[in-house]
């Protein structure tokens, strides 16, 4: 008998709901394979925690987080939220359930599915062999840097700031360096030392541990060239590590050239093997309880979550497989699908994932 596993249940706002009731039929398909067992426990967070609780962040979730193995999370926010004060936002919430969890590092892998390439805006030659993973550092930089406001000669003025210590560029650079020897053996530490104070901390930082991985083939790119190599060699990149705005915005990008982005998942990672794993993909308000999202991206998530924090190496290979077999079988969502009187529902997805994981 395995030992029990605690997971956090966050489903969230928009489709999150619907998408993570996939992601947890996966869970108990598992349990059933595999013999695992998995105690989930069900918070809330975002902008329905803002309606019932007052708080995007409450406590009670907070804590539960804090005693569980990993958390599982569907997607936050909403155009009914978009208005509020910073308190009452679920992007606060997002940023404090870092912070507070200790979730330094933000691995976000973008691969494209050879079935797919069509269905993304890039030349399908272009794409060929891309497989990468952009580790975002998530708890430092200009997100949460000194804010403020004056005034100014010119009228009001705002102020972020950008401040990185060598404690933090090290603990991501490191986890990055570790990453890319379980992969091609390639990083790529994207900055913009030419301007930025704390890119050039950050590439003094990265230059000093690198001797500790002779076996890591390392590059220093531009973040704006970075921007731009993405678009026109992606599968020259392997591992990219960053800061965390520049991360935020690559990703995004990463994200883009696979041509879904309901179908990437992600992982938020502390010291630990605790781990908070998400979809990438935000809450699509505008197709929220229609059964029509694509809930990949969230079993994919719960795959990670199995290889990252469990070390449930082939029960997550199982999920990938499943996901793949359903795929080249042509099976398809809306967003994925060309033909849209073809595409199956939420739940559909879900029930043929499972049923291609007992084969
Ligand atoms: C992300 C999102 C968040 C971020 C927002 C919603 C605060 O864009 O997870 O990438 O900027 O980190
Ligand atoms: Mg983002």
């Amino acid at each position: 008998m395995s030992e029990v596993k605690k997971i956090a249940v966050i489903a969230g706002d928009g489709i999150g709901p619907e998408v993570v009731a996939e992601a947890e039929k996966v869970l108990k398909k598992t349990e059933e394979l595999f013999g695992y067992k998995f105690e989930k426990e069900h918070g809330l967070f975002g902008g329905i925690a803002i309606d019932e609780k007052g708080t995007p962040l409450p406590q009670d979730t907070l804590e539960m987080c804090k005693n569980s193995d990993a958390v599982l999370l569907g997607a936050v926010g909403g155009p009914k939220w978009d208005n509020n004060s910073k308190e009452l936002r679920p992007e606060t919430g997002l940023l404090g359930i870092r912070k507070e969890l200790g979730l330094f590092s933000n691995i976000r892998p973008a691969f494209v599915f050879d079935c797919l390439k069509e269905a993304s805006t890039i030349k399908p030659e272009v794409l060929d062999g891309t497989d990468l993973v952009v580790v975002r550092e998530l708890t430092g930089g200009i997100y949460f840097g000194e804010k403020f406001r004056r005034e100014s000669e010119f009228g009001e003025e705002a102020v972020d700031t950008c401040a990185y210590n060598v404690m933090e560029v090290e603990r991501i650079v490191k986890q990055a360096f570790e990453i890319a020897r379980t992969r091609s053996k390639k990083l790529a530490s994207v900055d913009k030392a030419n301007v930025l104070e704390s890119s050039r901390l950050w590439r003094e930082t990265v230059n000093r541990i690198a001797p500790d991985y002779p076996d890591v083939e390392l590059e220093h790119v531009l973040v704006d060239n970075c921007a731009m190599q993405l678009l026109r060699r992606p599968s020259s990149f392997d591992v990219i590590v960053t800061e965390n705005m520049f991360g935020d915005i690559l990703s995004d990008e990463a994200a883009m050239l696979t041509g879904s982005i309901g179908m990437l998942s992600s992982a938020s990672l502390g010291e630990g093997s605790f781990g908070l794993y998400e979809p990438v993909h935000g809450s699509a308000p505008d197709i929220a309880g229609q059964g029509k999202a694509n809930p990949i991206a969230t079993i994919l998530s719960v795959a990670l979550m199995f290889k990252l924090s469990f070390g449930y190496q082939e029960a997550g290979d199982l999920i990938e497989k499943a996901v793949k077999d359903v795929l080249d079988a042509g099976h398809r969502t809306g967003d994925i699908s060309t033909d849209p009187s073809k595409a199956l529902s939420t739940a559909e997805m879900g029930d043929l994932i499972i049923a291609a994981m007992e084969k």
